[in-house]
């Protein structure tokens, strides 16, 4: 039977979630999110999808030790038996635990092309390196911070006299579209037998 049930995980403002959200509304995203959950209880995304309606749990991790911290989440993850996960934004770094319970089954998506520019402040590293093109990445995670097999990568032009909030923008808008379009592809190829 077909598992289109996405787990969103975030710590912030949520934006891919919500242009997530959004293409399956419309109809362009055959999915649903079973879950949305966020590691910070003020987290503007969190409010976005209790406004929606949806299953949102917020699973604190201020003081909280790593290893008892996944093997929570992952508890409450296997609960809502996703076919997806989805990082969007959520700044934390997976153990192994979390990425061996869900092998190939974790997204995420990075304002940089990788393998370029991995961890924090990607737009910032890119300007600093002077290139011209940059852009953003959705990959299955990995162990390691930023890397893993990519799906899909849009590029975005660096211009002239672009700061970190100019780039960012333009960085956020090809995200918005790319998003979707990568979990379209591997809910596909998983529901078709070859994930
Ligand atoms: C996005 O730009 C995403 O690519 C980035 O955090 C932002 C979250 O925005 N993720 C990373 O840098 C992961 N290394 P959002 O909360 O509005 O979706």
């Amino acid at each position: 039977m077909d598992n289109r049930r996405l787990a969103i995980l975030l710590s912030g403002r949520g934006s891919n979630f919500v242009a997530i959200h959004e293409a399956i509304r419309r109809g362009d995203l055959n999915a649903t999110i079973c879950c949305v959950i966020s590691n910070v209880a003020e987290a503007a995304g969190f409010g976005r999808a209790r406004e929606f309606g949806l299953k949102a749990e917020c699973l604190p991790s201020k003081g909280a030790d790593r290893e008892a911290y996944d093997r929570r989440l992952v508890e409450k993850l296997i609960k809502y038996d996703p076919a997806l996960i989805c990082l969007a934004g959520f700044m934390r770094i997976l153990s192994p635990a979390v990425i061996r319970a869900f092998p190939k089954r974790i997204l995420n998506i990075h304002p940089a092309l990788l393998p370029s520019f991995p961890g924090l402040h990607a737009q910032r590293q890119a300007l600093e390196h002077g290139v011209k093109v940059s852009g953003c990445t959705v990959h299955f995670a990995d162990e390691g911070v930023d890397t893993g097999p990519i799906i899909l990568q849009r590029a975005v032009e660096v211009r002239e006299g672009d700061d970190e909030e100019t780039l960012s923008a333009r960085i956020l808008e090809q995200e918005h579209q790319a998003y979707w379009r990568a979990i379209a592809l591997v809910l596909d190829r998983m529901n078709a037998g070859a994930g």
